[in-house]
Parts: structure tokens; C-alpha cells; sequence
């Protein structure tokens, strides 16, 4: 009774309002931003704004989403009723890194939030939103809304699906002259390759990502845009689970193009071709990803 009534409770409720985090600012777009910002968002954020459709950032249903219900990415070209034409820049920093939009409506774990990216890099995003960017030209292209289905409700009411605080200072770029610093920065504040090579999306540290179970050891299972089960693999150094036997080459082969030593056949969705990363930075993530703890756990690919 006291289950089915809780059940019930969950599946009427809607996805709760919070207080804004309100920021005053400007930021100041140069074409070095611009460059930078839309190199993160052809890795960050197209892979759910992009509509082929239009060929621009209007939004598309989140096929590979299925567990959090019928969501659909939202348009955010400049369009000011459909898209973000209206929103301040304090706006988008705010909601990018707690996840709550200005109307205080919190988007749940299907839009992941920048908690660590620095402030440089998100300012870089900033400065490629408001570009002229083809991506982003206005347009009235309409998104119905998401549907967020039980688990996400549930995982909202009991806390474990909330917003992130905003950052109490401000965040640093990494040391660029330390590979492994520059490496750990990109595979975990920047492009977060940690999220989804680690034990579950559920028991990740968000806070701490080094404390993640299972970190980078793989078996964390996803959904294709097909919605079709797909694990993510080891890739720590352990030689016979991981990929500890692989050469520098063949790893920049592999996140650059999917090409694998192992395959073919090559990487599939939702792991995607990493082509915006420079060799020095992929060079940089492997030296990194030498350094953390092997682990034993063999990932079969299924297909
Ligand atoms: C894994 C998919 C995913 C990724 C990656 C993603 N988003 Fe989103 N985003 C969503 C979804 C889904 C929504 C809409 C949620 C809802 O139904 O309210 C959304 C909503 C938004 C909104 C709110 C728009 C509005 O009018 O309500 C903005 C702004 C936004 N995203 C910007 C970004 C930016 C910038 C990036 C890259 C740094 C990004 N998103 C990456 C899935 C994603
Ligand atoms: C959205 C989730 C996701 C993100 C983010 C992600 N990966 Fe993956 N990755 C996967 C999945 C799923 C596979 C397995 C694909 C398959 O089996 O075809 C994979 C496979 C790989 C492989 C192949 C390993 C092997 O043994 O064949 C490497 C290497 C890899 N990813 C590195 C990275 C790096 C580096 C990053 C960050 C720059 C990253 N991944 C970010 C999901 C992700």
C-alpha cells in the first residue's frame, strides 16, 4: 500500500523549480573564443543539439535516452521565443554549470552540467552561442517537451538527481607545460571521459571524479541513438582487460577516428569520433590514463 501509493505519488509529480543562481556579466567575445568555444561544443554539445534535419543546433528527440522517458534537446539557436535570443550570458554560465534555467526550472541528469570546466573554456562556449556561427542561426524550429518518465522523477524526489551549487571561485585552465595535469583536466573537467568509462552513471562522484566506482574501467551501460544497449570499455593501463598494451598512436587513432587495434568493427555511438582534439591533447590524455589505477574487468563488445 505504503509502495504503491509512493509510486503513484512519483509518477504525478513534475520536475521541481530552485532558486536561481544570479550572475551579472558580460563576457567579452574574441575570435580566439569563438575558435575555442565551438571547437567544446562540436564535442559538448552537438552530439544532442544538432538537428540534421536543419543543420543547426534546433534540438532533436534523445533516442539514446530512453530510461529518462520521451526527452527532447532544446533549441538553442538565437530565435528569441524558441531558442536562447534571450537569454544573458550570466544566464547560460548559470544554468550550464548548476542546470537550472532561468525560470528556475532544473533540467535532470540528461543534459550534463560543466561542474569543473574553467571558467575560460566556458566562457569560450559563451562567446560561440552568440557567434554567427551557421549552427546557430535564428530559427523557429519547435521542440516538443520532454515527458521525463519514472526513473527520472524518482531519482529527483530522492535526491539523487538535483542541481550542482555554482562554483565558489574561480576555475583555473590547466598547467599546459604538465602533460598528465593537462591530460587529467581534459578526460575529466573538460570533455569528462571519465562519466562514462566508469562502473554507472548513477554512482559516479560528480564532486570528486577520481572517487567514481569502477574509474575508467568500463562496463557502464549506455543506449545507442537507436536504443540499443552498448557498455563502455576499460581503458585503464591494465594489460589484459584495459588498454595498457596500446601505443600512443593507436589510442589517438582510436578517440580521433574509432578505429580500433582490436576492431574492426569501429567505435559506435554514443563514443564519438573525438576529431576536434588536437594530437597534443590526445597525447596528453593517454599519458594521463597511464597514471590511474589499473583495473581488472573484462568488457565484452556485444553487437
Ligand atoms: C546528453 C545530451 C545533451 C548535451 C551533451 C547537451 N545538452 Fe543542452 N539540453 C539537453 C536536453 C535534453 C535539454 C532540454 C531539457 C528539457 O526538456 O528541458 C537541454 C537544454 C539546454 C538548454 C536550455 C534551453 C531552453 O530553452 O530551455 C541550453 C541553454 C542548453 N541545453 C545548452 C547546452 C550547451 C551549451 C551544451 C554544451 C556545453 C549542451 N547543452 C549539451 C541535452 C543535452
Ligand atoms: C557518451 C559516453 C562516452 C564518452 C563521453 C566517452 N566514451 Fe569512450 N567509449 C564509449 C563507449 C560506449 C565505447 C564502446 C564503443 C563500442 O563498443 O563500439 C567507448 C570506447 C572507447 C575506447 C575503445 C576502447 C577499446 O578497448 O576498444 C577508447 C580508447 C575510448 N572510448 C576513449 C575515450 C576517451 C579518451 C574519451 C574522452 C575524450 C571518451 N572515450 C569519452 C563511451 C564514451
Amino acid at each position: 500500500m505504503a509502495v504503491g501509493g509512493m509510486a503513484f505519488y512519483i509518477s504525478k509529480r513534475s520536475i521541481p523549480k530552485y532558486a536561481v543562481h544570479k550572475i551579472d556579466i558580460k563576457v567579452e567575445s574574441t575570435p580566439a573564443r569563438v575558435t575555442q568555444g565551438r571547437k567544446l561544443a562540436s564535442m559538448l554539445c552537438r552530439s544532442c543539439h544538432y538537428n540534421p534535419k536543419t543543420d543547426e543546433f534546433t534540438g532533436r528527440e534523445l533516442t539514446e535516452a530512453p530510461q529518462f522517458g520521451k526527452i527532447y534537446s532544446a533549441n538553442i539557436t538565437h530565435d528569441t521565443t524558441i531558442g536562447i535570443g534571450k537569454w544573458s550570458d550570466g544566464d547560460l554560465i548559470s544554468f550550464i554549470r548548476t542546470g537550472i534555467k532561468p525560470d528556475g526550472q532544473y533540467v535532470p541528469p540528461y543534459m550534463p552540467k560543466l561542474i569543473h570546466i574553467s571558467d575560460e573554456d566556458l566562457y569560450s562556449i559563451i562567446s560561440f552561442l552568440r557567434s554567427d556561427d551557421p549552427w546557430l542561426k535564428a530559427n523557429p524550429e519547435h521542440m516538443p517537451a520532454s515527458k521525463p518518465g519514472f526513473l527520472t522523477k524518482f531519482l529527483v524526489t530522492i535526491g539523487a538527481a538535483k542541481p550542482f551549487d555554482f562554483p565558489s571561485h574561480v576555475i583555473p585552465g590547466p598547467d599546459t607545460t604538465n602533460k598528465i595535469a593537462w591530460g587529467r583536466y581534459i578526460a575529466l573537467y573538460q570533455m569528462e571521459c571519465y562519466s562514462c568509462h566508469s562502473k554507472s552513471f548513477a554512482k559516479n562522484n560528480y564532486d570528486e571524479p577520481e572517487k567514481s566506482p569502477g574509474f575508467f574501467g568500463g562496463g557502464n551501460q549506455m543506449y545507442d541513438v537507436d536504443g540499443k544497449e552498448i557498455y563502455s570499455l576499460n581503458i585503464t593501463p591494465d594489460k589484459n582487460t584495459g588498454i595498457g598494451n596500446w601505443t600512443e598512436a593507436q589510442f589517438i587513432d582510436a578517440v580521433k577516428s574509432g578505429t580500433v587495434p582490436t576492431g574492426p568493427p569501429s567505435l559506435r555511438n554514443p563514443m564519438q569520433p573525438y576529431v576536434g582534439l588536437t594530437d597534443e591533447e590526445l597525447s596528453a590524455i593517454y599519458a594521463y590514463l597511464r597514471t590511474v589505477p589499473p583495473i581488472d574487468n573484462k568488457v565484452e563488445r556485444k553487437f
